[in-house]
């Protein structure tokens, strides 16, 4: 393909937004509640007033909050009112961050930098968390040089508190924990943690990116829940993300801290540049103006009379789906219910909870896929209310139709996923992903098919495995895993 050149004569503005609206034929169409991932949508009303708020610090930076006062103010406030809802005492601070992932990085950051300071023997840092951690953790851990201590969970997917505590040594810097972890949407044990935490005297943070903006919601509405916030003594920092059920806009996160002496060694400060002196609170320069304004708007236009009936509506929509999903005889739930989303996996060993999902994505759902074990993750919202009788009715015909035909497991995607899964050699799977990515980021960025994926000269063995043998290498796998200590077929 030849490469896209910028247009040697500027186009109209007509024209190019005629052009972005046909980009976006082929993306999720999350406004219908066939999505469950990604977007959380509250309707057009909510949308249009974000894009005005967005719009009006559209060009700020927040870079030099000297320069644009009115940013500074606005991410304080979302973060004295975070952490009025995450019940911090009155010492709380902390920062607005683009994204869960920033929070997660800046709470590994601030930890490894803070035990500079105050252990400064310790010359390889380790954090202990559970397995079930948000893989930012393992970015985290990549960038910053932090070892992940992964530490199995319990049957009921929450981390094992025994085993963390077992797996802390001198060189903890840091443990976490999430509320809920997304995987099974399962609260962490926070409290038991929290009492570890303080008696060996390590700081604690909490992921609260995906519930931190509902969890306070659904206990003001009665649903029972463990305390996960900073009610938990040893808690020292939560993350929370405001463009997930916070409704803001993307772009949008924070990460608060019991007090300074955590926050302050998030700072990056520079004094030899010859540009001048240079002080950060966060990863970025440039700090965008728009998603600090529309996080700031959003609450206060919300207040928590509105997060309260979003989230009511959220709750009857998760009990609803599942009720429903409970009925399916070929499916079970994973997890607690503790939150406003579901994770769905087979019954039984043999029926592809990947099949499904693949059936289900010809039919216009969103299917998140997850490995461990196989199942299909659902952040639920609101606006999916409108949608739950026919996926549920779509789920139970695609279930049973899996369950007849087996064979459907080595077809399509399901059988990329499923390879990718069940290879042994972790190695192996990382170098077909990066074959992927490399893909995608070539000169052309061309869109890769998985479903093609092994037919190219360099797909990465795993591609080759499923292109060259297709099913007799699904079968290979599985008698291989069937022979590993505690492995399953
Ligand atoms: C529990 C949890 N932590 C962190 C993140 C990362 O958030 P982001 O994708 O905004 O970086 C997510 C995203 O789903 C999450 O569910």
């Amino acid at each position: 393909m030849p490469r896209t050149t910028i247009p040697l004569q500027g186009r109209s503005h007509d024209a190019v937004l005629e052009d972005m609206g046909s980009f976006r034929s082929h993306d999720a169409d999350y406004k219908n509640g066939r999505t469950w991932s990604l977007v959380y949508y509250t309707g057009e009303e909510h949308t249009d007033f974000l894009k005005k708020a967005h719009n009006l610090y559209f060009s700020e930076n927040g870079l030099n909050p000297m320069a644009f006062k009115s940013l500074k103010r606005m991410e304080s406030e979302v973060v004295q009112m975070a952490a009025g809802m995450m019940n911090a005492p009155d010492t709380a601070v902390g920062t607005m961050t683009s994204g869960g992932t920033e929070s997660l990085l800046m709470a590994v950051k601030a930890a490894r930098d803070r035990a500079r300071k105050t252990k400064p023997w310790i010359r390889r840092p380790n954090m202990v968390v559970p397995k079930t951690i948000h893989v930012a953790f393992d970015k985290a851990a990549h960038y910053f040089d932090v070892k992940p201590i992964y530490v199995d969970v319990g049957p009921d997917y929450r981390a094992d508190v025994k085993a963390m505590e077992k797996a802390i040594n001198r060189n903890t810097i840091l443990i976490a924990a999430s509320a809920p972890q997304y995987v099974h949407v399962t609260i962490d044990p926070i409290e038991e943690l929290g009492r570890i935490a303080e008696k060996k005297k390590i700081p604690f943070h909490v992921d609260g990116c995906f519930g931190g903006f509902m969890l306070p919601w659904l206990e003001k509405l009665g649903h029972t829940l463990p305390l996960w916030d900073f009610r938990v003594p040893g808690v020292t920092s939560i993350s929370a993300d405001l463009h997930k059920y916070g409704y803001a806009s993307k772009g949008a996160s924070v990460v608060v801290y019991r007090d300074m002496s955590y926050l302050k060694h998030q700072f990056f400060i520079s004094t030899n540049w010859p540009g001048g002196i240079y002080a950060s609170p966060s990863m970025p320069g440039t700090r965008p103006g728009g998603p600090i304004a529309a996080a700031w708007a959003t609450m206060q236009a919300l207040g928590e009379s509105g997060y309260i009936e979003l989230a009511k509506k959220a709750l009857d929509t998760t009990k609803k789906l599942r009720a429903g999903i409970e009925a399916i005889p070929q499916l079970k739930l994973l997890g607690e219910f503790h939150m406003t989303a579901i994770t769905w996996a087979a019954s039984r060993d043999d029926i592809s909870v990947f099949a499904i999902a693949d059936m289900m994505a010809e039919r216009g759902w969103g299917a998140d896929r997850q490995q461990g074990p196989e199942s299909v993750h659902l952040t639920v919202n609101a606006n999916n209310w409108d949608a739950v009788d026919t996926y549920l009715a779509d789920l139970a015909e695609c279930a049973a139709h899996v369950e007849s035909h087996p064979e459907l497991a080595k077809e399509g995607e399901a059988a990329m996923y499923g390879m990718m899964a069940k290879v042994p050699i972790r190695g192996l799977v990382s170098h077909s992903v990066g074959k992927v990515m490399e893909a995608m980021y070539s000169p052309d960025g061309a869109q890769p098919d998985l479903t093609k994926m092994g037919q190219g000269d360099d797909d990465g063995m795993v591609m080759k495995l499923i292109g060259k043998y297709g099913d007799q290498a699904m079968d290979v796998l599985d008698k291989l895993n069937a022979m590993r200590p505690g492995g399953r077929a």
